[in-house]
């Protein structure tokens, strides 16, 4: 049996490989849609596949919270957390930015977790006090302390547009005082890029377990902040995250929901 964050690596660039080679065929690619602007492809459940395969060869017995498999939700407290490809519209539209993102969670907490661009072959791995890096060198957050000058990045809430205006609110409050803000389209890929110190913070609500469980590690451990919109704990189950250096987060996360 590997270490999970070996084998995590492993399944996860397998999954690249896959589906760098499916964008090399997008015409055929059939897109179905699970819901308003929700959509997957062959390509999110043939990744999905490849990793609960090599997992389980090289970690057999780990249950699963995976995306796309009805069949793989388990609730169990020591499982693999996997997103197979985050940011499918992206992939959909050959915009080269998207993911795959898997996570071990044991005793209540996300342990480690690994986040695989492969149109870039970066690979930012966490383990839960052992820092994060990529591609084997350690990274660090920015260090930022002012929202002024800084680069913020944040998910629209397409898929509830009932929350839109509350959003909004949100996104006016930070455009005004940061010196901008991105909507890249893979939520797992954001908060690796604010471990990686590439942007500041990110802010996204609506999201899955499966979109942070990994991205989120990979900001703590690179002594970044994470937290709830309610600025608590809960951002892996409770649809809200913030995720910024430690200078930043309180400031954001107050612009975010209007308080203080
Ligand atoms: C989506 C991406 C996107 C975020 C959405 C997620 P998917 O994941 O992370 O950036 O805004 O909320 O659902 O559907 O491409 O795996
Ligand atoms: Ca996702
Ligand atoms: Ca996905």
């Amino acid at each position: 049996m590997s270490s999970p964050l070996q084998a995590m690596e492993t399944a996860a660039r397998l999954a690249g490989g896959l589906l760098m080679g499916r964008l090399q065929h997008l015409h055929e690619l059939k897109v179905e849609a699970k819901g308003l602007n929700d959509f997957v492809t062959a390509a999110d459940r043939e990744a999905e596949e490849a990793i609960a395969a090599s997992l389980e060869a090289s970690c057999p017995g780990i249950p699963f919270l995976a995306e796309e498999s009805a069949g793989r939700k388990s609730g169990a407290s020591s499982r693999f957390i996997v997103d197979p490809l985050d940011g499918t519209t992206n992939f959909i539209h050959g915009y080269p930015f998207f993911s795959v993102s898997i996570a071990y969670q044991d005793a209540g907490a996300i342990q480690q977790g690994v986040v695989f661009d492969p149109s870039r072959d970066e690979m930012f791995s966490a383990g839960r006090g052992e820092g994060t890096t990529l591609n084997g060198t350690a990274i660090r957050v920015s260090g930022r302390e002012d929202l002024s000058g800084s680069l913020l990045v944040t998910g629209f809430p397409f898929k509830e547009l009932a929350r839109l205006d509350e959003y909004l609110e949100g996104f006016r409050r930070l455009l005004k005082v940061s010196a901008g803000v991105r909507r890249d389209g893979s939520a797992a890929l954001d908060l690796a890029w604010v471990a990686a110190g590439r942007s500041d913070g990110f802010w996204e609500m609506g999201l899955s377990p499966w979109d942070v469980a990994a991205g989120g590690l990979l900001v703590a451990e690179a002594g970044g902040q994470v937290s709830d919109y309610q600025g608590g704990d809960d951002w892996l189950e409770g649809r809200s995250i913030v995720a910024a250096t430690k200078g930043l987060h309180t400031a954001m996360r107050r612009a975010v929901t209007g308080t203080g």
